[in-house]
Order: C-alpha cells, then structure tokens, then sequence
C-alpha cells in the first residue's frame, strides 16, 4: 500500500504521459461537506479499448516490456475501495482516459494526499510534450495551475527554467499546503 496518495497521482499521471497525452487535467476535489477526496485525470492520449480497461484493473498485467505487472492503477483501486470510496475508468480507444478515484475522506485507512506541491513540480518538469491543468477544489476554494497560460506568459523561456520552476513553486507555496 502507498502511503502517500500524492505517489499514486505521479503513477497515474505518468501513464497519460506514457499514452501519449497532449494535455492531461488533474483535479483534486476536497470536500468536508461531502465527507470525500476525489482525484480525477483526464488526458487525450491513445484511450483503452473496454478489454484493456478491464486487464488494465488486473494486478498481474502491464503492457511495459520487462516488467511482470503493472500495478499503478490496481494499486490505486484497491486503496479506494478500502476506504468505502468508488474507482472508475472512462476510456475510449484513440480519443483518450478519464480515471476517476473518490475515497470517504475520514476513513481511517485513507492515506493523506502527502507532498501534492513536490508532486505538480515533478510532473510539469517531467511533462516535455504534455501541457497540464491542474484544479484543486476544497468547500471554500478553488485553485488552478495551467501550464499552457504559464507557456504564454513566458514565450520563449522553457518552462523548465530555474526561474520559472522557482516561480511555480512559489506560487504552489502560497496557495496550497501539504497534507
Ligand atoms: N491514461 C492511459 N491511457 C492509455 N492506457 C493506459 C492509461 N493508463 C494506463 N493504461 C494502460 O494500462 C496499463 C496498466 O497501467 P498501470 O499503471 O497499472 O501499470 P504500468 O504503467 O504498466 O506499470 P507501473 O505503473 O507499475 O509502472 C498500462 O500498461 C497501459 O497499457
Ligand atoms: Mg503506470
């Protein structure tokens, strides 16, 4: 088990960049109110056909040569289910994937979101093709990184600046905090 929920979103992240995602939108619904955490990624890379979204949910499959299985997404599912919450995979073959994972927020064994600043940084450095869009919604307020309004706003320089990254992280700084 991962104890650290932010590790699950790099894994699963990191399959849309894998498939070939142009654009990935990562949200984070915190809700007291509802009493859940939902985390949602939706990307426009190669999609799954409905047999590959089913083998993609069997721990003892991957598609990656050399490996023997492929466990970020049967991780992740079996964590939600654990935790009285839902997982789901909306995916359609050359278009691309919706993964949708809700935990009951108050559940003992929900890990915490963990290092979710640390994680948006790796991803934007790490994400050479792929722009991201990334909302954290709680009850009282909403957040919104996109690397295509920062890839705007800075013309030429690569996003992968020192400048720029310590931009990012500052803003991150300000505007989120760590769980
Ligand atoms: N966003 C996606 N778009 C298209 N295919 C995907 C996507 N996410 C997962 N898959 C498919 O599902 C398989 C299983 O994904 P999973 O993350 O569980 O394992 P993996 O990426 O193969 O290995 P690991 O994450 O353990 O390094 C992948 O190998 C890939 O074929
Ligand atoms: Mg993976």
């Amino acid at each position: 088990m991962m104890e650290e929920l932010s590790y699950h979103i790099l894994d699963i992240v990191q399959n849309s960049f894998t498939a070939g995602a142009s654009n990935v939108r990562l949200e984070i619904i915190d809700s007291d109110k509802d009493d859940t955490l939902s985390i949602i990624v939706e990307d426009d890379g190669k999609g799954m056909s409905e047999r590959e979204v089913k083998i993609a949910q069997d721990p003892f499959y991957t598609t990656k040569k050399g490996k023997r299985v492929g466990l970020g997404i049967p991780l992740l599912k079996e964590c939600c289910e654990m935790c009285e919450g839902k997982f789901e995979i909306i995916s359609e073959k050359g278009k691309g994937t919706i993964i949708k994972a809700v935990f009951k927020k108050s559940h003992i064994d929900r890990p915490p979101l963990g290092n979710i600043k640390d994680t948006i940084l790796t991803l934007i450095v790490g994400a050479e093709k792929t722009d991201i869009d990334f909302t954290y919604k709680a009850d009282d307020k909403i957040f919104n990184l996109n690397t295509k309004e920062i890839k705007k706003q800075i013309g030429d320089i690569p996003i992968n600046n020192p400048d720029v990254i310590n931009f990012i992280k500052e803003y991150l700084n300000e505007n989120l905090e760590n769980e």
